[in-house]
């Protein structure tokens, strides 16, 4: 039987460098092998915006234009709205009575975004357990493999624990997924920081224009112990080189400017120049299909609706299984 990929994004952005490399491009690479289910995650996103709801629906466009601009196929990828399948909400309250307060207080990303995002009012239960309303975004189309980014690996770890559970308590319904990381678990950001995060203002996005590109380019953090082009320059944990290592094809290129980086004959601004080539070039053939899918919004919600429309039925399926595992799926009258 061909096996199931499910994963997702917060809709709270565009899409960025970082998400391509945690997760798109395995997305592009193994929809041709796997069942592949992508889920725009608007309830996650509410958990920590729902002041602001009104910013989902345009980021819904956004998140979709670019999967479709980095090569998500709409014939082999069902993109699903999260809010437009109810039965996910419905499988979050199930799992709540499989997860103890302490293992959610001990989800170590939940933690760093807490601490990120300092509520004023304090941690809404809804953002603090969104890990459980996650691992139902996972079991309920019976996904094998999730690709990920690394701060995701615990979301899966307990959605895998969930799912051990249930399967014992009830009856084997569901399916223990895996995660799998991307080419890099960690894109580091533009200011050299360990992430690339909306957040951090540290971003390259898949859609950027030429110039901004650039700019963000020529700005980035290097050696700061470097101070002229003559100085012997460091490579390891150089965000330039690391980019370069994953965005420029021409490894042959990489090699010499690391090279003469170490040595002292090349300036930052040089290799920096060569980076933007190189992105612009990766980047050219996205930005031309995003701009195709969003000059015809007509298809590009023809393609969420039919995607959605699938995995609701999935999810309807699954939910049949679970409620008769459980015991509760009363036939009465
Ligand atoms: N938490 C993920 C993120 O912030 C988004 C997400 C929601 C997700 N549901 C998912 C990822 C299910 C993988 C599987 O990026």
């Amino acid at each position: 039987m061909i096996k199931r990929i499910l994963t997702g994004d917060r809709p709270t952005g565009q899409l960025h460098l970082g998400h391509y490399v945690g997760s798109l491009q395995n997305r592009v690479k193994l929809q041709h092998e796997y069942d592949t289910y992508v889920l725009i995650a608007d309830v996650q996103a509410l958990t920590d915006n729902f002041e602001h709801p009104e910013m989902l629906e345009a980021n819904i466009f956004e998140v979709a234009l670019d999967y479709l601009a980095v090569g998500i196929d709409p014939e082999k990828t069902k993109i699903v709205v999260q809010s437009m399948v109810p039965e996910l909400a419905e499988l979050t309250i199930y799992f709540m009575n499989l997860v103890t307060v302490a293992t959610l207080e001990r989800n170590p990303t939940v933690k760093e975004e807490i601490k990120q995002r300092n509520f004023v009012k304090g941690v809404p239960v809804g953002f603090w357990s969104y890990p459980i309303s996650q691992a139902a975004d996972i079991t309920i189309f019976k996904a094998d493999l999730v690709p990920v980014g690394e701060d995701q690996l615990p979301m899966i770890e307990q959605a895998r624990e969930i799912v051990r559970r249930f399967n014992r308590l009830y009856a084997k319904v569901l399916i223990e997924p895996k995660a799998m990381l991307g080419a890099m678990a960690r894109l580091p950001g533009t200011d050299g920081g360990a992430k690339m995060s909306k957040s951090l203002g540290n971003c390259i996005y898949l859609g950027d224009s030429p110039e901004t590109v650039r700019k963000r380019v020529m700005s980035m953090f290097t050696d700061p112990k470097r101070i002229h082009p003559t100085d012997p320059g460091t490579v390891e944990g150089n965000p330039v080189f690391t980019y370069h290592d994953v965005f420029n094809p021409d490894k042959g290129e990489v090699e010499e400017l690391k090279e003469r980086y170490r040595k002292g004959t090349v300036g930052d601004v040089e290799v920096k120049q060569r980076l933007y080539d190189a992105l612009n070039h990766f980047l050219t053939p996205i930005r031309e299909r995003r701009a195709e899918y969003a000059a015809n919004p007509k298809r590009v919600y023809e393609i969420i609706m039919e995607g959605t429309r699938r995995g609701r039925e999935l999810a309807r399926a699954t939910m049949e299984e679970v409620r008769t595992a459980m015991k509760i799926g009363y036939r009465f009258g």
